[in-house]
């Protein structure tokens, strides 16, 4: 080391760093500090803000900079070739929504490492089937699930132990197990919500084994507290914010977020499609798949694909049961 700079070269360094007390400029009180505040892994420092951690450790935001900038090269998280990134979106896994019609729509099912927005009216079926991904998520791959577990925000308070017990059941899992295997919160509010995504790194960080992160729905708190135009900024901003920390844990940690929003109808649109998504263009912007859902006859509903990167938009119909999300 020569002015806490490594002396190693960088393909060198980067196969010595697997802890954090590994990383130049940490130091086992640096180290402490990290822990303490949930900063367990290199995967954690990624995703920082050299703001957070310099807070935190009292380092100066340069050298939290060079920390995080040290994080990421040790995780392989800048430039590759297409070579490597193809070969990693190969890897990247699915859950199965139940519905075969909605898997193929969807190119498989739901994906890890990216955002699925479900949106639409009431009762379109949105929490049925994040209650459907919880269950599916444990199933082996070869049914359509990751083997993993399920994390649930529930910013509405709809969130049912008992549908779970029937999903699993009909899916052949034990209940008790398949409910231990979600962990749930309730988000009393937007602040409150934004808290339990940052937990919900530690909590990812500790069982290891998580592929899908829930919030249904993503936009309730934030709409009810910030309402009108005069502080749509500060709500877009703040969503922004959250959105931004929901894509980064579902690139750098394998997982599925599913988010859920309502629609609104937009006075200002006198043809067309006058029904929208509310967050507006903050969510058109986050990568993934957006998925537009509504009712038909009874328990028929209808999803169409907005706006995947990849896939061809498109439609596929589905039926919610007792059993759960399944084809007609
Ligand atoms: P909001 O959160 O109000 O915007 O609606 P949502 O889109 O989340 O709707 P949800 O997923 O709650 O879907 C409600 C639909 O699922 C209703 O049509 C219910 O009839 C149906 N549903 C809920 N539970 C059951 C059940 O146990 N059996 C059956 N067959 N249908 C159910
Ligand atoms: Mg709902």
């Amino acid at each position: 080391m020569v002015n806490g700079k490594s002396t190693m070269s960088r393909p060198e360094r980067k196969h010595k760093i697997k802890d954090l007390t590994d990383i130049p400029g940490v130091g086992p009180a640096t180290a402490q500090k990290l822990r303490e505040a949930g900063f367990y892994s290199l995967e954690a420092i990624a995703i920082a803000s050299p703001e957070e951690i310099a807070g935190i450790s009292g380092i100066s935001t340069s050298a939290a900079q060079r920390i995080i900038a040290t994080a990421r090269e040790a995780l392989e998280l800048g430039f590759k070739t297409a070579d490597v990134i193809y070969k990693e979106r190969l890897s990247v896994g699915r859950i199965s929504t139940g519905s075969r019609n909605l898997d193929r729509l969807l190119g498989g099912g739901v994906e890890t490492k990216s955002i699925t927005e479900f949106y639409g009216e009431f009762g379109t079926g949105k929490t049925q089937i994040c209650h459907q991904l919880c269950v599916n998520v444990q199933l082996p791959r070869d049914r359509g699930g990751l083997e993993g577990t399920a994390i649930y925000i529930d910013c509405e308070g709809t969130f049912r132990p008992e549908r779970i017990v029937a999903m699993a059941k009909a899916t052949g899992l034990e209940p008790q197990q398949a409910l231990k295997n979600i962990v749930y919160a309730r988000a009393y509010n937007s602040d409150h919500q934004m808290l339990l995504t940052e937990q919900a790194k530690e909590i990812i960080e500790e069982k290891g084994n998580v592929r899908l992160l829930i919030v249904d729905s993503v936009t309730s708190h934030f709409r009810a507290e910030y309402p009108g135009r005069e502080v749509l900024a500060v709500r877009q901003q703040k969503l922004n914010r959250h959105l931004h920390t929901l894509t980064r844990i579902a690139d750098i940690y394998d997982i599925a977020i599913v988010i859920t929003n309502q629609v609104m109808a937009r006075p200002d649109v006198f043809w067309g499609d006058a029904i929208v998504a509310v967050g507006g263009h903050v969510l058109a912007h986050v990568p993934g798949a957006r998925v537009y859902l509504r009712k038909l006859k009874g328990n028929k509903r209808i999803a169409r694909l907005v706006d995947s990167p990849y896939l061809p938009e498109g439609e596929a119909t589905f039926v919610i049961t007792d059993d759960g999300i399944r084809d007609e």
